[in-house]
């Protein structure tokens, strides 16, 4: 029997990379570095009068750990653009597990757990205090199931809660900017909604902040990991099973 031989058929044409795909990481590291350089100074002076947070009365610790909050969250923000950056995994794979190390160990682990200590602390009321407790919460227990997943060897795993770690990290740039446009739309309702009271309108602006922004990034975040799903999934050829089959007959 002579075997006949099918053409592959041509391939597709390449189009061009979706918008998701195209080089972030300039756009990102100019956020992060503009935001690390108007968030942190202050806490560099060690100087209590010009921390943006006021201390409890007579809770001398909480300043210091303040300060030691922003400067590991600076660490696990400065690593975390590196352990993004595709280019930057492919091509230094010790350097990734090494800023991977720092990330966590010297990063999210301390500023996590010194986050539940100032959120518990907050002067902003409860609803503030709940979205600071669950949000340190999250924080450490997502970046430890990452960490142990990459132990483990599961490396898709550790890419999917590794993805949601940083959106973590970064929900406090947007929870920022949310606070901001929350005050600018509140602050005409002072004398209805807030009986007058300007400090309760900036307890809702901060409230509204630390809740909406990690939960629209996390949600954002798995959109694109599902969206990446069938294109992984998806057999290079889905034809060529059928040919070889005839090829062989
Ligand atoms: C999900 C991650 C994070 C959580 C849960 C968290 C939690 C907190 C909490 C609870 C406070 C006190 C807020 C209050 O009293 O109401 C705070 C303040 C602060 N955090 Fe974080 N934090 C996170 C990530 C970061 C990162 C990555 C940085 C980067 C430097 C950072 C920098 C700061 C700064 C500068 C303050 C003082 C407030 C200000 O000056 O704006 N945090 N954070």
């Amino acid at each position: 029997m002579t075997s006949t031989t099918t053409a592959p058929p041509p391939a597709p044409p390449r189009s061009a990379p979706v918008w998701w795909r195209r080089p972030w990481i300039a756009p990102l590291l100019m956020v992060v570095t503009a935001f690390l350089l108007f968030s942190v100074p202050p806490y560099l002076t060690l100087d209590p009068s010009l921390s943006r947070l006021p201390a409890p009365e007579g809770n001398s610790l909480y300043h210091p750990l303040l300060v030691a909050h922003v400067l590991f969250g600076t660490v696990a923000m400065t690593t975390a653009c590196f352990q993004i950056w595709p280019a930057f995994r492919t091509r230094h794979k010790h350097g990734h597990r090494i800023t991977g190390r720092i990330y966590v160990f010297a990063g999210v682990l301390p500023a996590g757990l010194l986050g539940l200590y100032i959120g518990w602390h907050t002067a902003a009321g409860p609803s503030v205090r709940v979205a600071n407790l669950v949000g340190s919460a999250l924080w450490l227990l997502v970046t430890l199931v990452a960490f142990r997943a990459a132990r483990q060897r599961r490396f898709g795993d550790h890419r999917r809660w590794m993805s949601r770690s940083f959106a973590l990290t970064m929900s406090i740039v947007l929870s920022r900017v949310v606070n901001v446009v929350a005050t600018i739309v509140l602050t005409p309702q002072v004398d209805t909604t807030f009986g007058g009271s300007e400090e309760m309108m900036r307890y809702s602006a901060a409230s509204i902040g630390v809740w909406l922004s990690p939960l629209v990034l996390l949600l954002i975040t798995d959109w694109l990991l599902d969206r990446r799903k069938p294109a992984a999934r998806r057999p290079a050829d889905p034809g060529a099973g059928a040919r070889v089959r005839a090829t062989n007959a």
